[in-house]
């Protein structure tokens, strides 16, 4: 049941008028523009720090069709969560969005005052982190805390509030949702925390949910659960960030492989994932488990993620890159080759 009273102040995005949702600027036409939930634009977030500036995020462009899923995958420091916070317009000085777009059902958020922003957080818009325990208050009990992230707990009274709450948890899976609803935070392993944190992000059928790595601090067991639990969420809109590769095959739609704040790759999970364009994707895919390999060491990306102070002039890739050349030295565009997806690198411009 899908409520709609917490999406965009209370409209029906599929009834506001076409030219109110789409920006002028969108070439794909109306139909296609509609479909679109969030689109990201030439994203630019930096950290002005006393070393120097940090580039975390250098002109990020991608789009999230509703009912769809997009991973975000890239190495630990590729400016994934500064992505995700950027969207949700949780940045934090020395930090700034210098740059760029983050259109959400037409509207610019970059641009949205924050009270604005504010409405849409926790409505229209919901990230779960890694550490559960960061969404948690250790002193009130869970059932509490997801009661009190149901918007609509100021009209409905406790009692009703309660048993909605009881039954999201009952919803993500919790064995005894009753129990749970009574326990306090620390009580629960880790996987259940991240449920509840799930549950609680579920509670008002964001338009948008957003996983930053979800799943990280948890074995793989109870990984496999709660991604089960992503997945069977009924026409979920989610951008899912990851550091494994292996997770985006199994979920997603779409995926933009992230580098040193750059995308280097984008596309359909099989194009990326089947027949990887970029030295990194391809880096990264044989880095994971695949069939056949029993017994052999996986290859790891020789070299490490460059220093956010010192990224290297041209492609951030390039110094850690097995087919690098002269030309990597100048930064690569991002360039969409007509099949629908978009490489940075100049291998492929060469072809
Ligand atoms: N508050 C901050 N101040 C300075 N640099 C930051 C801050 N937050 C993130 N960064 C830098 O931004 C880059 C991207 O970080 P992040 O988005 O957290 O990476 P990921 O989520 O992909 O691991 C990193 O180089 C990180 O050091
Ligand atoms: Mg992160």
């Amino acid at each position: 049941m899908q409520s709609y009273d917490n999406l965009f102040y209370g409209r029906r995005p599929d009834l506001c008028e076409p030219a109110a949702m789409i920006p002028a600027s969108n070439s794909t036409g109306a139909a296609a523009g509609r479909d679109l939930v969030l689109q990201v634009r030439d994203l630019q977030t930096h950290f002005r720090t006393g070393g120097g500036t940090v580039r975390a995020v250098d002109g990020v462009s991608f789009e999230i069709r509703a009912g769809s899923t997009l991973g975000i995958v890239g190495e630990s420091g590729s400016g994934k969560s500064v992505t995700s916070l950027s969207i949700m317009r949780l940045i934090e000085a020395p930090g700034e969005i210098v740059g760029g777009e983050i259109i959400y059902r037409g509207r610019d958020l970059v641009k949205l005052r924050e009270k604005e922003i504010r409405h849409l957080r926790g409505r229209s818009l919901c990230l779960v982190f890694q550490d559960p325990m960061s969404a948690l208050n250790p002193v009130y009990k869970v059932g509490k805390q997801v009661a009190e992230s149901l918007h609509a707990h100021a009209s409905i009274g406790r009692q009703e509030a309660h048993a909605r709450a009881v039954d999201l948890l009952r919803q993500v899976g919790i064995p005894d949702p009753e129990r749970c609803a009574n326990e306090y935070p620390h009580r629960l392993s880790g996987g259940m925390r991240q449920r509840v944190t799930i549950a609680m992000a579920m509670a008002n059928t964001p338009d948008l949910l957003i996983l930053d790595e979800p799943t990280t601090a948890l074995d793989v067991t109870i990984q496999a659960q709660i991604l089960d639990l992503v997945k069977g969420l009924p026409d979920a809109t989610v951008l899912l960030i990851t550091h494994d590769i292996g997770v985006v095959r199994e979920m997603c739609d779409e995926v933009v492989v992230m580098y040193g704040g750059r995308v280097m790759e984008r596309g359909t999970v099989a194009q990326v994932t089947e027949e990887p364009q970029h030295p990194y994707t391809q880096g990264l895919l044989d880095s994971i488990p695949h069939g056949g390999m029993r017994g052999q060491r996986l290859r790891a990306i020789s070299g490490s993620v460059p220093s956010p102070l010192n990224m290297p002039k041209g492609c951030p890739f390039s110094p850690r890159c097995p087919r690098a050349m002269d030309i990597c030295a100048t930064k690569p565009v991002l360039k969409e080759t007509g099949d629908g997806r978009a490489i940075a690198c100049w291998l492929t411009e060469e072809s």
